[in-house]
């Protein structure tokens, strides 16, 4: 114990303190900690012990889960999409609304019988909900089966938190790294009580992003690429600005090389991915545009299509607008969130813009891109939202006709300044409010999407179909989804298909090249 106990503050003390390279390292003495053990696994069960990953929330959580799924196969851990077969489970969460909370317990619920059959297995949390004292606080009392707990902001720090969490499984009394930055929450951070094996390591924030950590990608031809992290808006009802810290944007240099690196390696499709979007940049020691970004973006060969998620309405410029009306690559779709059409609800949630600001942008759209796809986000039952603000919206709705709108019911978020708005809306008034707008939108979706029928579009081909394998499965510009018969070679490729049959919110097509 106590040779291993020098082990382990020799093996901390000698570790870098640049980034990535301390991760790098740490990889490494967990590989050499684990390997006659991977090893004795395999013999018994003909595999090396599974990890899984099981992601909720937006686009941003799908990319991070690729690095963590990348750390974990990088450790020798082999991939199992069922979390009740796997020695390593990650649940990367999501706090936006609180539904999306209680799908985590019930999953970490039914997992503690699956624990009590395996020892060795290993559950841990991280992501937005992490950022949240309370929610740490009710695992440490109530799900003991939880071994492992980060934040967003340390996630790079990923194999460090193994590597301590196993030694102090085998009875280390480990110390967990700051790494210079405000602890919000410690297995060992003074004072609080240590909560016997587990692992728990969550920051205030960070002014750091750290680079090319190992990386597993989903796709071979499409990929998002994170442009920025954090979001300064504080829209009074979101609790994002408070989980992912404020705005920091990557620089030009490392995102182009990125997505050179991707082209080189058969990508197709680029995601830029950020909160806020167009308003990369503005910290940059050389400030850039979110347009001029693109233009740079475009300019990469082999890059064939190119998207971005998401904007603000009251960012959105003339120059963003013009430089996706020249571009041959950026895709003709606009994921621009409404929230609400009503200017005095606008004003509350902090949007900054207001309906009439909203249906002009809108209209800008589409006049330099007549066959634009926009699609929204809605709020219904924000605090104070009167019939006449909810009729405001159904105007907008009818009027901008989204191609597809992703309708929420208003989730009261503690901490933020809506949570504390008097005339929190009664249930059954929202759920009627709910229906209409979804009965509406629906309606709209539908005819926007018969106005394309008959027309021949290129589709980038994704996968077999999974419901029947004599079809393929392929996305437009406009993001719909086409299925037609063709032979599976044709994965990964933009292909022309005719758009024989809308479907409401896909089409049936057959291969037109
Ligand atoms: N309640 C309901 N929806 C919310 N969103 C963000 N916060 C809340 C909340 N408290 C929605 C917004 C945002 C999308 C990602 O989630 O519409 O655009
Ligand atoms: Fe939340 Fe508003 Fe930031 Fe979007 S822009 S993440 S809704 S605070």
């Amino acid at each position: 114990m106590n040779e291993n106990n020098t082990g382990y503050k020799n093996i901390k003390e000698m570790a870098p303190s640049a980034e990535p390279e301390r991760q790098y390292y740490f990889i490494k003495e967990t590989k050499k900690l684990l390997k006659n053990r991977f090893e004795e696994y395999k013999t018994s069960f003909g595999t090396f012990p599974k990890y899984c990953v099981v992601t909720f929330g937006c686009q941003m959580n799908a990319r991070d889960s690729e690095k963590l799924s990348g750390i974990l196969k990088e450790l020798g851990f082999s991939e199992t999409e069922d979390e009740t077969e796997a020695d390593f489970v990650l649940f990367n969460t999501c706090t936006v609304r609180e539904n999306a909370n209680d799908r985590l317990y019930g999953r970490i619920g039914r997992l503690k019988h699956v624990k009590a059959m395996n020892p060795h297995m290993i559950i841990g949390i991280c992501g937005c909900m992490m950022q949240e004292p309370d929610e740490i606080e009710k695992i440490k009392k109530k799900y003991p089966q939880i071994d492992l707990i980060f934040g967003t902001h340390n996630l790079y720090t990923f194999p460090e938190l193994i590597y301590d969490l196993i030694m102090k499984r085998e009875g280390e009394s480990v110390e967990i790294a700051d790494l210079g930055n405000d602890v919000l929450f410690s297995s060992d951070y003074k004072g609080r009580h240590n909560s016997g094996k587990r692992v728990i390591s969550v920051w205030k924030d960070t002014k750091d992003i750290v680079e090319a950590l190992p990386n597993d990608r989903k796709y071979p031809f499409k990929q998002g690429v994170n442009i920025m992290f954090g979001c300064n808006n504080f829209c009074s009802y979101c609790i994002v600005p408070y989980v992912r810290g404020r705005e920091r944007s990557r620089k030009p240099e490392d995102i182009l090389n990125e997505v050179k690196a991707l082209a080189e390696d058969g990508v197709k499709e680029i995601m830029l991915l950020g909160q806020n979007v167009n308003s990369y940049g503005k910290n940059l020691p050389e400030p850039m545009s979110f347009a001029e970004l693109l233009s740079e973006v475009e300019r990469i060969e082999g890059i064939e299509r190119i998207r971005f998620m998401t904007s603000h309405p009251k960012d959105l410029s003339d120059e963003l607008i013009a430089v996706m009306a020249a571009s041959h690559k950026i895709c003709r779709q606009f994921h621009l969130p409404l929230q609400s059409g009503s200017s005095s609800v606008l004003k509350r949630m902090n949007r900054v813009y207001d309906k009439e600001r909203f249906l002009e942008r809108a209209e800008a759209l589409k006049k330099a891109m007549p066959d634009i796809a926009i699609s929204t986000d809605i709020i219904v039952g924000f605090p104070g939202e009167t019939e006449e603000d909810f009729l405001e919206t159904l105007d907008v709705v009818e009027k901008v006709r989204f191609d597809s709108a992703f309708t929420f019911i208003y989730s009261k978020r503690e901490g933020t300044p809506a949570a504390k708005y008097e005339d929190q809306i009664p249930e059954a008034v929202i759920k009627d409010r709910f229906d209409r707008l979804l009965a509406l939108q629906n309606r709209i979706s539908e005819e926007e999407c018969k106005k394309r029928e008959g027309k021949t579009l290129p589709v980038l081909v994704e996968e077999l179909n999974p419901h029947d394998s004599k079809l393929l499965t392929g996305r437009l510009e406009s993001n719909g989804v086409v299925h037609f018969e063709g032979p599976k070679e044709l994965i990964g490729k933009i292909v022309n298909v005719r758009l024989d049959e809308a479907k409401g919110f896909y089409y049936m097509g057959s291969l037109n090249d």
